[in-house]
């Protein structure tokens, strides 16, 4: 039986004006693996990510999602059906509680058991979460901000989480925190393609990886052969 990945891209092109972002990629994501994104400055992984989840338009390609194509769908339209992104850069609302933003994490779900059982996992993993759920959330540490920014994310009860950057900027040891919770999401059957700086901790927690630089994907494989390729150090000095 051949196995359908969860979230396929094919041919994928994104574009601002005359810059192209997104060159012919080409991706996949099973259930249940966790999928990372490498490359320098630009390479075109936000983009990549921000197009499968609607936030771009692809400007060429096709993008599946559990065997549907989802490819002009709006973010809001992904959410409900299970797919969801963490941005680059933890937006969280500043005015709002931590309560709150967590709330509106939760907006698609209808089935009451399912988003009290969204509640408990949150709270669970980020303990930190309940205990400042009153406070609003521009006063949280960066590090508490992006656990927000995730938790938020988690609300929606995704099959497919997409997290963009969310070591960048944090202290090593909250760093090592977000990482041990990746590691935790994968437990509870969440999927995950995540974009890092951090490559050694990515391709520790990671099953497989793709490494872009300019647009393209210049080398794939497993965590273990990406370890090993010199193309991945290649497309970081930018001479691919
Ligand atoms: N909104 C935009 N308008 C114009 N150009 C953009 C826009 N967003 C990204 N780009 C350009 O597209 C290219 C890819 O950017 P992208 O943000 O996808 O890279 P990235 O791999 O995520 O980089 P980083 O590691 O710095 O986050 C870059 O040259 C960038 O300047
Ligand atoms: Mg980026």
């Amino acid at each position: 039986m051949t196995r359908v990945p969860l979230l396929s891209a094919q041919g994928l092109n994104v574009r601002y004006g005359a810059i192209q972002a997104v060159r012919g990629v080409e991706i996949s994501i099973n259930e249940g693996e966790i999928v990372t994104f490498l490359g320098a400055n630009g390479a075109g992984k936000s983009s990549t990510l921000n197009a499968l989840v609607g936030l771009v338009p692809v400007a060429e390609g096709r993008v599946l999602f559990d065997d549907q194509d989802i490819t002009d769908f709006a973010p809001e339209r992904l959410t409900p059906m299970g797919l969801t992104l963490a941005p680059e850069g933890r937006r969280v609302f500043g005015g709002l509680t931590v309560e709150e933003n967590l709330r509106m994490g939760a907006y698609a779900v209808n089935d009451a058991d399912r988003r009290m059982a969204a509640w408990d996992m949150v709270y669970d993993l980020f303990p930190i979460l309940h205990e400042r759920r009153k406070q609003f959330a521009g006063t949280l540490s960066g590090g508490q901000q992006q656990m927000l920014a995730i938790g938020r994310a988690l609300m929606c009860g995704p099959r497919l989480l997409l997290l963009d950057e969310p070591s960048l900027g944090l202290a090593p040891k909250i760093v090592g925190q977000i990482f041990d919770l990746i590691a935790l999401l994968r437990e509870r059957d969440v999927t995950l393609g995540i974009v890092e700086q951090n490559v050694a901790m990515a391709l520790e927690v990671a099953d497989r990886g793709y490494v872009m630089a300019a647009g393209r994907v210049v080398a794939t494989g497993t965590a273990e052969e990406l370890r090993q390729t010199d193309r991945l150090s290649a497309a970081y000095l930018g001479e691919e």
